[in-house]
Order: C-alpha cells, then structure tokens, then sequence
C-alpha cells in the first residue's frame, strides 16, 4: 500500500526559468544539509532535462555558484547507461560536460556509477560507495532530483521491469527490454528515504504521463513513478507551464499547486 504524500508543484513559464528554479532548489536544499550536519549529498538525474540546471550552477555570471558550498557537496547518481563515461548516453558525460568540468567540486566527492563495468558489478560497488559514504543501513540522501519519462519511469524504473519489485537492495542492475539495454539504478525505497525528493520535469510532451501519475488510478507497474512516495511525506514537483498542463493550475504565477495523494 503506498502512503499519503503532499505533493508540492512549482510552475515557472519557461524551460529557462525552470532551470533557474530547479538550481535555487539545489542550492537551496544543499546549503541547508551543511548548515545542519556539515556536508550535502545529493542524488541527481541524467537524461536531457536537468542539463539547463547543470550550466546555471556552473556559470560564475549566475547567483547560484557562489552560493553552493561546493567543497562539502558529495554528488551521487540516480542511475546510469551500461556504458563507458565517456560514451555520449552517459550520464555522468552529460554532468561532466554541463557542470563538473566547471566547478571546483573535488574528484573524491564526484560518486560516478561505473556504467562501463558488468551491470551486477556496477550495482554491487555503488552499494558499497553507498555504504562507505553513509555507513550501514539505508543511504538518507539530502536531495533525491528526479526526472520522469513519457512512459511514466524515473530513475531506471522502467515499466514492467524487475527493479521496480527490490524492496531490501539499495542498487541494482536493471534490464531495460523495451530499450534492449541494462541500466544501473536506485531503488524506491532508496529515493523514498530522501530528506528531499523532487522532479524537474519540463515539455508538453510530459503533460499527459504527469497527469496519469498524480491524478490516474495507482498502477505503479504500468507507471513506476507513482513508486515515488517520499516517507517525508512531501514530494516537489518543478515544472514548466507545457509539463504542467494537465495539472489543476495553481492559484496564481507565483503560488505552488498541491496535490493529496492518499
Ligand atoms: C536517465 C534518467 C531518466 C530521466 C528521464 C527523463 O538516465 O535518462 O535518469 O530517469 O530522468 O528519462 O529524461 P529527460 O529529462 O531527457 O526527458
């Protein structure tokens, strides 16, 4: 049974002003794990969307650099292409291209999964990263950022495949056989146990699956983001005007929407 979230949702009008919304969020959220506890861990996302985010916290032009407290920021991925890091799927290209390669973030604290070894042995080592980074038990993420497929899938939570059943594992292997590859992810209840969870998710394109998440019957096998029900009981959603679309409009431009989900 998946338990009641407060779903928050921010709407900014364009995909640029969704970046500079979703980089204050960042910054935002990884200020205050230091202000609290001395260190940020954050979990990020690859695919296209957060790429705008990426190169407005590296640009020095933009508020959000100074701002970020990069020498106590550990960065973490969601998941990651069965690829090298330097093939052009790969995630961690894609972060080090936008942003990595431009800030001073130190190596020891960039958290690559290893998407160029054996997908169980990918997942096995970033379970001990995990382990060595945030001791035994479950890994407590400071953000978790998400993005979210047509098809309803974030992380590597594909539709009808096996990862969307792990309960016990933090990271596993995925295969992906509507791609005809293999992924390595996150599990839900990794995600859920995030003091912070939230999608950027940008496009029209986006609209009709983000209604079917938060408003359509509770299918978590035909839509694996509704696996997404943080245990903190708040879930943010950073949209542009096209993702949200089908969502109820908030009551002005600068007011959040809220959803119940029961
Ligand atoms: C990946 C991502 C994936 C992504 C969604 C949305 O490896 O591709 O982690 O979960 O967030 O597919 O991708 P876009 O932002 O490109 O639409």
């Amino acid at each position: 049974m998946s338990r009641a979230v407060s779903v928050t949702y921010l709407v900014r009008s364009t995909a640029e002003a969704l970046a500079a919304a979703a980089a204050g969020f960042v910054v935002e959220a990884a200020a205050a794990a230091v202000a609290s506890r001395g260190v940020a861990r954050i979990a990020i996302s690859g695919g296209n969307t957060p790429k705008g985010m990426f190169s407005l916290l590296a640009d020095r032009g933009q508020p959000f650099f100074a701002k970020m407290p990069w020498d106590k920021l550990h960065l973490f991925w969601v998941d990651e292409r069965c690829v090298p890091p330097t093939d052009k799927d790969s995630n961690y290209r894609m972060t080090n291209e936008a942003m990595l390669a431009h800030v001073p973030l130190p190596a020891a604290q960039v958290h690559r999964m290893e998407g160029e070894l054996e997908p169980e042995v990918a997942a096995t080592r970033y379970e001990a990263t995990l382990e060595a980074e945030f001791g035994p038990g479950m890994p407590v993420f400071d953000l978790v950022l998400l993005g979210m497929g047509d098809d309803g899938h974030t992380a590597s939570l594909f539709p009808h495949t096996a990862a969307l059943h792990e309960v016990k594992r933090h990271v596993v292997a995925n295969h992906v056989l509507q791609k005809e590859t293999w992924r390595i992810t996150l599990t839900a209840p990794v995600i859920n146990s995030g003091r912070a969870v939230a999608f950027e998710i940008q496009g029209e394109d986006k609209a009709p699956v983000i209604h079917d998440v938060f408003l359509g019957p509770y299918d978590p096998e035909s839509k694996p983001s509704q696996l997404i029900r943080p245990e903190s009981g708040a879930l943010t959603l950073l949209l542009d005007q096209a993702a949200a679309a089908k969502l109820p409009a908030p009551a002005s431009s600068s007011a959040a929407g809220v959803l119940e989900l029961i």
